[in-house]
């Protein structure tokens, strides 16, 4: 949707961040070369009264954004997990953005809900609430199903958000592109990736299907954990704009009077959620990239519940390995072992010296082990390193970024329950545990079986793959291009061999 209005609302932003005092901040914290800074002015001062006032009590960026409008406190929000582009201080500016509008009406939720699920509200809920909570995207309603009479949570999206968002986006690119434009050495911040960083996460927040999806998967990956709880999604009644969850009743994990008045042990649950997010990353892989109090609860059953799926982090199983060899290496202060694990999984370029990496992670690893251990921080353990890891050349990776940022989060979670907690004391066994079975002889007969696994599918096969090798064998072919093949007793030997490690791995693990 390019157009006019794109500019207009170019002018808008400008005009707001002047009106609002946030301008010399956000330009300050992009380190915004000079040029970029006239441009910036030029196009918000003399529209500084078209601007937008916003609420005066309100930080100057944080009052500009909420001003703005559900994208940009949304883009905000994304920005704030990514100091490594507005830099720390803004960065915690940002996490303070709260995300709280008025409500829509409850008719307009409920006609919404009928076209989704092509049935009137009140044939498929027996009992539907006001809104219980209301935030940029979408907002929460509790009901109860006619048929089972079951407790749900039904989100809903706010109306016309969609549209509102695209519109938005639409100037953000104009913006990133007059910003490279104007200003070509402002591309190291890569603007235009960063709009496209945002559009991507925000697609995934619009539509509820891919958050089913997202809250369907970890429910399933975590149904063993102790102590803890997804709400489990009801595909039939969830859509792109509504989403219908389990009921989850829950006290507050911000609240720590109420827990302790519900009789919970705010010490085990501080660990219980720190161990809960690092095996979810580590085991599973997926993990829950929003985990502030605002979205977990505590259960009268002393069981840690959690919600809001729509930003959840992936890191796959290689990259799991390598990162627990890594911590392996710190806990037992092998900084060599660090380095080396850094150049063998190519994360760090080979013509790098090794020993003054391994130099600069014992200088990351050591002023933390000092701290006193109530101090000692994981989430910091990681910042340092990833600063390191880019100096000596490795390319920034969003989802590490995500893990590092949440894990600050978590941990914030953590102390809040327990000032006192150890994190490392409480990190360390997890990270163990999976390295002891990741990383090692174990692991090597897993992947063995699984290379096996993936050749035994081909076992149908075996038979004319060995027969055309022969035929090949026996009558050189007159054609005109010639296949290279390999010999055909190797074939036959590497197929025996094959079915038979296959055979007796299977029967041992
Ligand atoms: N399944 C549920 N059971 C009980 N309360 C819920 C459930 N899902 C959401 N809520 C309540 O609604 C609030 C907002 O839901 P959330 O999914 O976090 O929406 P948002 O993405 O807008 O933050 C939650 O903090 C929680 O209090
Ligand atoms: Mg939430």
């Amino acid at each position: 949707m390019r157009g006019p209005h794109n500019i207009w609302r170019l002018i808008r932003t400008g005009a707001t961040l002047e009106r609002t005092g946030a301008m010399d901040q956000v330009l300050a914290a992009f380190k915004a070369p000079p040029r970029l800074r006239f441009a910036a002015r030029m196009l918000g001062w003399p529209f500084k009264w078209l601007g937008l006032k916003g609420d005066p009590d309100l930080p100057p960026t944080t009052r500009a954004l909420t001003a703005l409008g559900p994208a940009y406190i949304k883009f905000g929000q994304i920005l704030s997990t990514r100091p490594d582009i507005v830099g720390d201080e803004l960065a915690l500016q940002l996490k303070y953005l709260q995300d709280k509008l008025p409500p829509f009406p409850t008719d307009v939720a409920k006609r919404m809900i009928a076209e989704e699920l092509g049935l009137p509200v009140d044939e498929i809920f027996s009992a539907f609430s006001e809104p219980v909570a209301a935030a940029s995207i979408a907002q929460v309603h509790r009901a109860t199903l006619r048929n089972t009479g079951q407790d749900v949570a039904v989100k809903v999206l706010r109306p016309g958000i969609e549209r509102a968002f695209q519109r938005d986006i639409d100037a953000f690119y104009l913006m990133a592109r007059t910003i490279e434009i104007l200003a070509p050495f402002a591309r190291r911040l890569r603007p235009m990736d960063v709009i496209t960083h945002f559009e991507g996460v925000v697609k995934g927040e619009l539509d509820l299907r891919l958050e089913c999806s997202a809250a369907a998967e970890f429910a399933d990956n975590t149904k063993d954990d102790e102590g803890f709880q997804v709400p489990k999604p009801l595909w039939e009644l969830s859509g792109r704009q509504v989403m219908t969850l389990a009921w989850a009743e829950g006290t507050n994990m911000a609240d720590n009077d109420a827990i302790d008045a519900a009789g919970h042990d705010r010490r085990v649950l501080a660990a219980r959620v720190l161990s809960l997010f690092l095996s979810h990353a580590l085991r599973d892989g997926l993990f829950h990239g929003d985990m502030h109090q605002g979205n977990l609860k505590v259960a009268a059953s002393g069981n840690i519940i959690a919600y809001d799926f729509g930003i959840m982090g992936r890191i796959d199983e290689y990259t799991r390995r390598v990162y627990a060899e890594i911590l392996m290496g710190f806990i037992q202060k092998d900084y060599r072992r660090v380095a080396e694990v850094h150049f063998e999984a190519g994360y760090v370029p080979p013509d790098r010296d090794i020993d003054e990496f391994a130099r600069a992670l014992r200088a990351v690893g050591e002023p933390i082990f000092g701290m006193d251990a109530t101090r000692i921080s994981m989430a910091r353990l990681l910042s340092y390193l990833f600063e390191v890891t880019e100096r000596f050349g490795m390319e920034t990776r969003t989802e590490l970024i995500l893990l590092q940022r949440t894990m600050v989060v978590v941990e914030g979670v953590a102390r809040g329950l327990d000032p006192h907690i150890n994190i490392w004391q409480v990190a360390s066994p997890v990270v163990t545990a999976y390295v002891s079975r990741n990383v090692g002889p174990l692991a090597l007969l897993r992947d063995l079986k699984q290379t096996l696994r993936v050749m035994a599918r081909f076992g149908p096969r075996l038979p004319r793959i060995v027969e055309q090798a022969l035929i090949r064998q026996a009558e050189p072919p007159v054609v005109i291009v010639r296949r290279r093949s390999l010999p055909v007793w190797m074939v036959g030997a590497v197929a025996l061999a094959a079915l038979a490690l296959g055979v007796v791995l299977g029967e041992m693990l």
